[in-house]
């Protein structure tokens, strides 16, 4: 694992956009993994600013996001697909044939999931997958208990992220209790995974993730399986870490 611990959010947002863009630069016709919620929105306005003004180009992308809400539809303000839109899609040269966002509305919700699968398959897999990490040390929708070896599914929401959700919405029974996910196998699979983690909430789950056992009770540390797993985190997020990281050297903190 790389792990890079810096500053703060703005330095963490800094480094996010660099290895993104680099990634493009190198190769324009990448699969890439978005990811939704707080943590990402810095690096996303990186990318809107590299767009606009040095011209990065997202239209040979093939993009595929974590997870989506079960009940709301696409155009819901609180669905992740309004989210991507909204935060970047709108504003860098994407169109919708490029984009796969799990569909909240599915009919068939577990067709719909393989199909998901099937997809990524033919893209020829994920090449770089943004990862933010829950409190709870989730990664997607896979909450503590998920299998590490799952697909693309239906999973119950923890009552902990239903009660974090709540606050973004006005109508209380509007607030979903299920989200299609990618799994934690479905995941794993991508080239290289950048996990970002912000502020003293994510403490303790970063300690569980990165120095802890691999166990479904965190499903985010099976990032110690990965191949290439990169984590930027800030310092915050890192102040329960009993170890410092130096360029990929684990020393503990008192040497
Ligand atoms: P956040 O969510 O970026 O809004 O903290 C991350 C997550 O729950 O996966």
């Amino acid at each position: 694992m790389l792990v890079e611990v810096v500053d703060n959010y703005e330095k963490l947002s800094d480094r996010a956009a660099e290895v993104v863009i680099q990634q493009i630069r190198e190769k324009p016709d990448s699969t890439l993994g978005f990811a939704t919620g707080g943590t990402p929105k810095g690096l996303y306005n990186r990318l809107i600013e590299a767009h606009e003004e040095s011209g990065l180009d997202f239209s040979k992308l093939t993009t595929f996001n974590l997870d989506e809400y079960v009940g709301l539809p696409p155009e819901h303000e609180q669905s992740y697909a309004r989210y991507m839109w909204s935060t970047l899609f709108n504003h860098v040269n994407v169109t919708e044939s490029q984009v796969h966002i799990p569909h909240g509305m599915a009919e068939d919700v577990n067709s719909h999931c393989q199909w998901y699968e099937r997809r990524i398959e033919e893209a020829g897999g994920i090449d770089l997958q943004i990862l933010g990490i829950g409190a709870n040390g989730h990664i997607a929708f896979n909450e503590p208990g998920s299998s590490l070896g799952s697909r693309t599914r239906i999973k119950t929401l923890a009552s902990k992220t239903v009660r974090d959700n709540a606050r973004y919405f006005e109508d209380q029974d509007m607030v979903p209790e299920y989200a299609i996910t990618m799994g934690v196998g479905t995941i794993m699979e991508a080239d290289e995974v950048l996990l970002l983690a912000s502020g003293e909430r994510k403490a303790e789950a970063m300690k569980k993730t990165l120095e802890g056992h691999i166990t479904a009770m965190t499903p985010a540390s099976m990032v110690q399986m990965h191949r290439f797993a990169h984590v930027v985190i800030d310092e915050e997020a890192a102040s329960e870490l009993d170890y410092q990281h130096h360029h990929g050297i684990v020393e503990p903190k008192d040497e």
